[in-house]
């Protein structure tokens, strides 16, 4: 099976950064389609170039977050969900063009830190993988918990475990013939805030005991909830004009 991981991204000073650091992660796996999907009215150049040297299979795509969807300056992070329109527009693309393939889809937010065992664990899906995920919802980690036979039984979360499927974006990902055979489910938040991936779980009607527990029964961290300090660049109005300030940073 193909691994197709989805990746929302926004334009920031940081972006290339962390696409780097992807890139030459998924470099390393076999068989790894990325979709990655600019949060914007069209492509950037900067992603465009960047994909083009980047040695991994990619497609390139854009969905604009609507206005009233973004976050405000003064609005806590928590209050809006991001990456939701670039995550589906993903999903359509995946049941256009790929809806014959045997595959798996991972959404790999772009500021994480993936182990590339994680891929080995996830390609043999049948229905949906779940795993921990380090420095996520103020623990160490968060993770499901298995009872003695393996299955999942609950959540270690501090953070609304009454969710059916209380984990994060990073801790799951489904065979490809679930999206396609539901060719009407997307993210969607709901009335609530951080339903994400428990509404989503849900509407591909899956039920805890189809949960396939990974990374040794759930006992190691290989994908971490890292975010990246903002750059603070207020110095860069003391800098000489000289051409190099042209450079694509
Ligand atoms: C947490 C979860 O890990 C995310 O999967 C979830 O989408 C998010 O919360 C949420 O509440 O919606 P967090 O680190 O807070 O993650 O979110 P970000 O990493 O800032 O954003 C998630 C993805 O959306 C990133 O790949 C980011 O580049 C992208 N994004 C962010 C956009 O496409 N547009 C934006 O305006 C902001
Ligand atoms: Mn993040």
């Amino acid at each position: 099976p193909i691994i197709f991981v989805v990746t929302p991204t926004h334009s920031r000073l940081e972006q290339k950064a962390e696409l780097t650091r992807l890139c030459q992660c998924f470099m390393h796996v076999p068989k790894l389609h990325w979709i990655v999907v600019e949060d914007r009215e069209s492509r950037s150049r900067l992603v465009e170039n960047f994909l083009s040297k980047c040695k991994v299979v990619s497609s390139h795509l854009f969905v604009k977050t609507p206005d009233e969807s973004v976050l405000k300056a003064n609005e806590s992070r928590w209050k809006k969900p991001r990456g939701v329109q670039q995550r589906n527009v993903a999903l359509s693309y995946l049941r256009f063009e790929h809806s014959r393939s045997k595959g798996v889809v991972f959404f790999a937010d772009d500021d994480n830190v993936y182990d590339l065992e994680l891929f080995n664990e996830m390609r043999h899906t049948q229905k949906a993988s779940v795993w921990p995920v380090g420095l996520v919802g103020k623990l160490k980690y968060e993770t499901p918990v298995l009872d003695s036979q393996g299955k999942v039984i609950f959540w270690r979360t501090a953070w609304k475990g009454t969710r059916k499927f209380a984990l994060d974006m990073a801790g799951f990902a489904v065979n490809l013939k679930l999206i396609t055979d539901s060719p009407k489910v997307q993210f969607r938040s709901g009335r609530s805030i951080g339903m994400l991936e428990t509404n989503f779980l849900s509407d591909l009607n899956l039920e805890l005991s189809d949960l396939e527990p990974k990374a040794n029964g759930c006992t190691q961290v290989l994908v971490w909830h890292t975010r990246t300090e903002k750059p603070v660049i207020k110095n860069e109005g003391k800098m000489l004009k000289i051409p190099v300030d042209q450079r694509e940073v």
